[in-house]
C-alpha cells in the first residue's frame, strides 16, 4: 500500500505546481494562490523526491517578502474569481513597505520558514548544493523574525501577537468565540466562494466571516500600521502554536548559522528572542490546572482557558520542562486519546464546543500531527509519536489525502471520505516525509 500512496501523494503535489510561477497550490479550486505556511510544508514533502522545486516554493515565498521583513499569508500570483476575499479586498498595498511587485494579504501566518529550511538541509542529498542554497536565502527569513520581534511583542516578553484568526492558521477555533462576542461587526454584502467547493457545513458560518472581514478593514483604516493594528485591532492574541513556531524557527536559524559560520551576532540575537520567549510561554501561557498551554488574549487581557491540538505544539519546539511535558502530554492522552480516537483533534473532544466535522473545532489536521510528531519524538515519547504517525497514515490510506478528518474511528465504518478539500498538498506532503522518516 505504501508505494501506491508515495505515488499518489507526489501526483498530487506535482499536478499542484504552478509550472510558470514555480509554487503549488495548496488545493485546487479552495485555495487557488500561495500561503505562506503551506509553502514551508509542501517543501518539505518536494525535499524527499524534488529538490528544485521544494527550492523553488520558498523562493517565491521570499520573493514576496516586504521592505520591513514581513512575509504575506497570501500571495495572489495569479488572478482568479474562486477565491474570497482576494486582493481588491484585501489592499495590503495601503502598508508603506508592502512588495510592489506581487498582491497580498496584510496578514501573515506562523513563521515555518526557518525549521522547513533546517529540515530540507537534513533531507537534501547533496549538502554543498542545499547549502549554497540556504546561504542566499537565510538572511530573509532572519529579518522575518526581526519583524516579529520589533512590531509585534509589544510587552517585550519574547511572545509575539497575532491580529487575525487567520494569522494563526486554525482559522475558526473555538478559541475565538469569545472575542467574536465583544465585536461588533457589520453585516457584510458579499459571496463566499469557499462553500461552492466544499460542504458547508464543514466551514465557517456567514456570521464569523462577518468578524474576519471587519478586523481588515480596521487595519485597512490603519494602513496595516503594526502599531495602530496593537492600539485598535479587536483580536489581538497571543497564540502557543504562533509562537512555538517562532521559537522553532529561531533554533533551526541558530542551527545553521553555525554550520554556515561568520555569524555570531545573528546567533546572540536569536539566542535571546528564544530564552526570553521560553520564559514567558512557561509562566504566562502555561494554566497548570487543565496541564497545557493556552491563547492569551491581549486585547482584553486575559488568558483564553480551553485546550486546542496549538496547546501541545510547544513540544515541537522545546518549550516546556520535561516533567511539564509528561503534564501536557498526558492531558492529550485523557482529553484526545479515547479508545474511538485518532489523534490528534484540533480541538478538546470533552468540550462542548468540539465539532467533529468542522474544520478547526475538532477534525485532525495532518500539518498539527507532524509537529506533535517530532515534539514527542524529541521527548522520548516514541509510542505515542508512532501512533500520532500511524493514526494520520492509516487516515490518508482509508480516504484520501483530505485537508482535515473527523477523528472518530467508527465515523469510517460508514463513510469513506475526509472532509473539506480533497488532494490537499501539506497533507500529501507531510505524509512523505512521515513514511520516510
Ligand atoms: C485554510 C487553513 C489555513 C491554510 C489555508 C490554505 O485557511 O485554515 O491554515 O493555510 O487554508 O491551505
Amino acid at each position: 500500500m505504501t508505494s501506491s500512496l508515495v505515488n499518489t501523494a507526489q501526483n498530487i503535489l506535482n499536478s499542484n505546481f504552478q509550472e510558470k510561477k514555480g509554487f503549488t497550490l495548496p488545493c485546487k479550486g479552495l485555495y487557488p494562490f500561495q500561503w505562506y505556511w503551506d509553502s514551508g510544508f509542501i517543501a518539505i514533502g518536494y525535499a524527499h523526491y524534488d529538490i528544485n522545486k521544494a527550492k523553488s516554493e520558498i523562493e517565491t515565498l521570499l520573493n514576496a517578502q516586504w521592505n520591513n521583513g514581513f512575509i504575506p499569508h497570501i500571495i495572489f500570483h495569479n488572478e482568479s474569481n474562486s477565491y474570497f476575499p482576494g486582493p481588491d479586498f484585501h489592499m495590503a498595498e495601503l502598508h508603506l513597505d508592502a512588495s510592489t511587485e506581487y498582491k497580498s494579504t496584510g496578514m501573515t501566518q506562523p513563521p515555518v520558514t526557518g525549521f522547513v529550511l533546517e529540515k530540507i538541509y537534513q533531507i537534501a542529498k547533496d549538502k554543498i548544493d542545499i547549502l549554497d542554497f540556504i546561504k542566499k536565502n537565510i538572511d530573509k527569513v532572519y529579518d522575518n523574525h526581526t519583524y516579529f520581534y520589533k512590531n509585534r511583542d509589544i510587552n517585550n516578553e519574547g511572545l509575539v501577537y497575532i491580529y487575525h484568526n487567520w494569522e494563526s492558521g486554525t482559522d475558526n477555533s473555538p478559541v475565538w468565540d469569545d472575542i467574536w462576542k465583544t465585536m461588533n461587526s457589520p453585516d457584510y454584502d458579499f459571496e463566499r466562494r469557499d462553500t461552492s467547493h466544499v460542504d458547508p457545513s464543514e466551514r465557517p458560518t456567514k456570521k464569523e466571516y462577518n468578524y474576519y472581514l471587519h478586523i481588515i478593514d480596521i487595519a485597512k483604516e490603519n494602513n496595516y500600521d503594526d502599531a495602530k493594528i496593537a492600539e485598535l485591532s479587536p483580536f489581538l492574541v497571543q497564540d502557543p502554536l504562533f509562537n512555538a513556531v517562532l521559537i522553532k524557527s529561531n533554533n533551526a536559524l541558530i542551527n545553521l548559522y553555525k554550520i554556515i559560520g561568520n555569524n555570531e551576532d545573528k546567533i546572540t540575537q536569536l539566542l535571546k528572542w528564544t530564552n526570553k520567549g521560553v520564559k514567558s510561554f512557561n509562566t504566562k501561557l502555561y494554566d497548570d490546572e487543565l496541564g497545557a498551554y493556552v491563547h492569551y488574549d491581549l486585547r482584553n487581557e486575559k488568558p483564553i482557558r480551553l485546550v486546542s491540538s496549538s496547546s501541545f505544539v510547544p513540544i515541537f519546539a522545546n518549550i516546556p520542562s520535561k516533567q511539564r511535558a509528561a503534564q501536557l502530554i498526558s492531558t492529550m492522552i485523557t482529553k484526545f486519546g479515547g479508545e474511538d480516537m485518532y489523534l490528534c483533534a484540533s480541538f478538546d473532544p470533552t468540550n462542548e464546543r468540539y465539532n467533529p466535522k468542522k474544520y478547526w473545532r475538532g477534525p485532525v489536521w495532518i500539518n498539527l500531527n507532524w509537529m506533535l510528531y517530532y515534539g514527542l519524538l524529541d521527548y522520548g515519547y516514541n509510542e505515542i509519536a508512532q501512533r500520532i504517525k500511524s493514526d494520520s497514515i492509516e487516515l490518508v490510506d482509508k480516504v484520501g489525502f483530505y485537508e482535515y478528518f473527523d477523528a472518530r474511528k467508527s465515523v469510517y465504518n460508514t463513510e469513506s471520505k475526509g472532509c473539506g478539500g480533497n488532494n490537499f498538498s501539506w497533507s500529501a506532503a507531510l505524509f512523505l516525509d512521515l513514511i520516510n522518516n
